[in-house]
């Protein structure tokens, strides 16, 4: 419990007054955590969202409670499309970094023969907006689908940072997700849903890193976040 409020103080203090490197290591400076995060979209109009961090802060779950698309009679089109924004903002350690972001979303499908559900997400780094990684499910209405199933998303996008500030630096990741659904068919019905997603830092790597002490200042020269690449993509329907 002590080492929680430490955790939670040190990064505070550590503005107004640089602390030791032997302080600090208490909140492991080695990794990087989520400082903290917001999302916007239709698909998570502001209260319908809920969340949950580790106490390292390496991991964090939302809920959601309205990210749903409907396709068939009586919906509208604004109905057959979702999309909710993810913005994580990032504390780096300084030294070369290497993470595998592992961001996992389960949800419901039901769909008629003939709708087809998709999920898309985008990664990117505000401060490389045009390095972008995209990982998309994509399910066929029919069969086992129509009576409804419980399907998990699952991706790994590595992600790189050069970071060479001693203190480290801050990143902001987002994560754009998207649900939406198709047919040709306006008589048949679709429902498609993401009820949760985590987002865990994995994989951690660096190289050189170095203390952050109160001379080694908050430089920013040779800081670049960025270039995510998506390895692995699974769907379990
Ligand atoms: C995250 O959850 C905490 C605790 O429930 C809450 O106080 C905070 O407002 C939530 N953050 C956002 C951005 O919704
Ligand atoms: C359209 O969907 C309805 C409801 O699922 C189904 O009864 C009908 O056969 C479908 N029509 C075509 C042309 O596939």
């Amino acid at each position: 419990m002590l080492s929680n409020i430490a955790a939670f103080l040190l990064p505070a203090l550590a503005l107004a007054n640089p602390v030791p490197a032997a302080q600090s290591a208490a909140i492991d400076p080695s990794l990087i955590t989520i400082l903290d995060h917001s999302y916007s979209g239709n698909g998570c109009p502001q209260g319908s969202v809920s969340n949950s961090s580790s106490t390292d802060k390496t991991v964090i779950t939302f809920g959601f409670d309205q990210f749903q698309t409907y396709y068939g009679p009586g919906t509208q089109q604004k109905d057959w499309s979702k999309a909710c924004q993810l913005h994580l903002n990032l504390k780096y350690p300084g030294g070369f970094q290497y993470a595998v972001v592992e961001a996992t979303y389960h949800g419901w499908a039901r769909l008629d023969k003939g709708v087809t559900g998709t999920f898309l997400t985008t990664y990117f780094f505000s401060q490389n907006a045009a390095a972008t990684s995209t990982t998309r499910m994509t399910a066929q209405g029919g069969g086992k689908l129509a009576e409804g199933e419980v399907y998990t998303k699952n991706d790994k996008v590595e992600t790189t940072a050069v970071v060479w500030s001693p203190c480290g630096t801050n990143g902001l990741l987002n994560i754009n997700n998207r649900i939406s659904l198709t047919s040709s068919n306006t008589s048949a019905y679709g429902e498609l849903s993401n009820d949760d997603a985590t987002v865990a830092f994995t994989q951690q790597v660096h190289v050189a890193w170095q203390p952050c002490t109160p001379s080694s200042g908050n430089g920013n020269g040779g800081i670049e976040i960025g270039w995510p690449k998506a390895v692995e993509s699974e769907l379990d329907i």
